[in-house]
């Protein structure tokens, strides 16, 4: 009976939400993970003097070689995505999106065509306006055309740019156009930087709208190659994370933009601390690095296969930061597995110190939210492993030691076991 009316409501908000032509595409079920180009890459379109850094196909194809030579792809990261700069200045004698036919002399399609049989998906950028942000056609007035050759050249991810546009237009544009991506009848993953703009301005942002029709949506400014802008950025999020969180979800993802380790601007404990944000924000992991130039510990960082488990965690709930005690700033995320209605957690302690020596800091579980009567035991995401091999109870202190700009980040799995930490284990305990 019960499992009868289950299927009665599905149909019916089946039904409703084609009604209101929600996206409902069944993509990105987990935060998308990928390689995007712009913020290695920016707009270099000189390949005279820069051949091997412009936006050309043979930028696109060597970085498919190398997310599945060097073994990103086998970590998940599987769309390899074009950004801006891509286009020639004009459409073609049809009305047709074309790229630069000096920097993308066999098109679009043979890109396309390369980068899936690489077994890898393909996404490109567009913007939702008369011109892109750096200046190449926008998709305005010619939507539908526009969506159609994204289908023929079996595009897998489109993100669309909100510049040159009129922000107020965009509750209306916006879903209009993932409408026609459905339209084709290719499975498109949809990424809208619609929010991001509105943002901008102050607006009131209807995030309910955007996670109806979008798969994923840029709330926020651009990040650049700086720990000050990754954590200006991590410092929105948590200002607005009351709101925010609640739209996040599988299909559905707040996106705090690129990684931005193995480039220049981040320190080896800065880029894992970026890396356990990003996990806790169930954040697309979307990395955008030159890749043949990734030094070993920082590859090391994108290719943690316990944290890439943590951002992919199914259950889909976006973290948030919930305690900010003497410059150490505590993240928590919910995850599998739950136990007797308990989720286990993924926890980052990231340091906002710079005075030098590694700090120690405790705090109880239960100060962090961690309430489960029966405890759980911990995993060191990023140091030694499971070397506590015990039980720690909501009221036990966790005891971390946080480098300068760096993180802890720990896995508290919930456990049943009653092997609970004796007195010395409770004592000499510190995870680093
Ligand atoms: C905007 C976007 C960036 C990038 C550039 C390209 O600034 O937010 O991510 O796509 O445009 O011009």
């Amino acid at each position: 009976m019960f499992y009868k009316n289950l299927v009665w409501l599905c149909l019916i908000f089946a039904e409703n939400l084609q009604k209101i032509s929600c996206l409902n595409n069944g993509l990105a079920l987990t935060p998308p993970m990928g390689w995007l180009a712009w913020q290695r890459y920016r707009c270099i379109t000189d390949c005279e003097t820069y051949p091997d850094e412009c936006v050309s196909e043979k930028l696109f194809m060597e970085a498919a070689d190398l997310l599945v030579k060097e073994g990103y792809a086998d970590a998940g990261y599987n769309f390899l995505i074009v950004d801006d700069c891509w286009l020639a200045k004009n459409r073609s004698a049809d009305g047709k999106l074309q790229p630069d036919e000096k920097r993308f002399p066999s098109g679009i399609k043979a890109l396309s065509d390369y980068v899936h049989s690489k077994g890898l998906k393909f996404g490109l950028y567009e913007d939702w306006g008369n011109k892109t942000c750096a200046g190449y056609p926008g998709i305005l007035g010619n939507e539908e055309i526009d969506a159609k050759t994204f289908a023929e050249w079996e595009v897998d991810y489109v993100k669309l740019d909100g510049c040159y546009s009129n922000i107020r237009l965009m509750d209306k544009g916006y879903p209009e156009f993932g409408r026609l991506l459905n339209k084709t009848g290719r499975p498109i993953v949809y990424s809208c930087s619609w929010p991001a703009y509105q943002e901008e301005k102050g607006m009131s942002i209807n995030y309910a709208l955007m996670a109806q029709h979008c798969n994923l949506w840029r709330n926020y400014d651009d990040i650049d190659d700086s720990w000050d802008s990754m954590i200006k950025i991590a410092d929105y999020f948590a200002m607005k994370q009351e709101l925010w969180s609640r739209y996040a979800g599988p299909g559905h993802w707040n996106d705090p933009d690129m990684l931005l380790i193995g480039n220049f601007g981040l320190s080896y404990e800065q880029s894992k601390t970026q890396m356990a944000i990003w996990a806790v924000l169930a954040a697309p992991l979307l990395m955008s690095n030159k890749l043949y130039d990734v030094r070993p510990e920082f590859k090391a960082i994108l290719q943690n296969k316990d944290i890439i488990k943590v951002n992919q965690d199914r259950l889909g709930i976006q973290g948030t930061r919930v305690f900010r005690d003497k410059g150490i700033d505590m993240w928590t995320r919910k995850i599998e597995p739950i136990r007797n209605g308990q989720y286990s957690y993924a926890v980052a302690f990231v340091s906002r110190r710079v005075d030098g020596a590694p700090y120690p800091y405790n705090i109880t579980l239960q100060d962090l939210g961690l309430v489960n009567p029966e405890g759980y035991t911990i995993t060191n995401l990023f140091g030694q492993r499971n070397i506590f091999n015990c039980v720690f109870t909501p009221t036990m202190n966790v005891k971390v030691r946080v480098i300068p700009n760096g993180v802890v980040f720990l896995r508290f799995n919930v456990d049943d076991s009653q092997k609970y930490c004796d007195e010395i284990q409770k004592k000499t305990h510190v995870f680093v």
